[in-house]
């Protein structure tokens, strides 16, 4: 009979929160007080979004879109639709995409390229995760939270089936039938 998955603490909630405080920092300093909107990646970045808003000490705005991606287990087909579009205009503005993390780079490319006919002033990406070693597109992630091994993470908005995305750490989901 097949195990269970079982969880392990990758990063630590608190460790999270104190990177998350940096990126804030670091975003407040590098755009003039205002100009930035942040575009959250649904579901997974939902909760990276709500405390990097909150970190950034300078009035921000912020709306999310949905992809969702074809064909994939665990690896991607390269097929990514958007499923669920901004509210508001991004002409003239600083857009920063949020992301939970970055895998292959295929849906952030997707990404770039959709908001990119918008007209924004300017694109940028931060991410919580960055996996590089699986990277197939090449993607620049100017905020990166963190830069992790090839090993399947939930919690803090991330997923495995829709499960997880709850938990406070970032946890590498092991066992089971993943
Ligand atoms: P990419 O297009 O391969 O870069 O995929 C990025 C998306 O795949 C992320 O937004 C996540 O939804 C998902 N993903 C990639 N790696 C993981 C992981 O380790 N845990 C949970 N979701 C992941
Ligand atoms: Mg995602």
């Amino acid at each position: 009979m097949a195990s269970e998955p079982t969880t392990r603490i990758l990063i630590p909630y608190d460790k999270v929160q104190e990177r998350i405080r940096e990126l804030g920092q670091q975003i407040a300093h590098d755009y003039p007080p205002g100009s930035v909107v942040l575009i959250g990646i649904l579901k997974g970045a939902c909760i990276f979004l709500a405390d990097l808003a909150r970190a950034i000490p300078a009035p921000v705005k912020f709306d999310f879109m949905a992809v969702s991606s074809y064909g994939r287990g665990k690896t991607s087909s390269g097929e990514v639709k958007l499923t669920k579009d901004l509210d508001m205009s991004l002409e003239g503005v600083d857009v920063l995409i949020v992301e939970d993390i970055v895998d292959t780079g295929v849906t952030l490319t997707y990404l770039a390229h959709v908001l990119q006919q918008r007209r924004p002033r300017s694109i940028q990406i931060a991410a919580l995760l960055d996996k590089p070693s699986r990277r197939m597109r090449p993607v620049q992630v100017k905020y990166v939270g963190f830069t992790i091994p090839d090993e399947f993470v939930v919690g803090y908005g991330l997923d495995h089936a829709e499960n997880y995305r709850n938990l406070r750490d970032i946890c590498v989901l092991e066992g089971g039938e993943l």
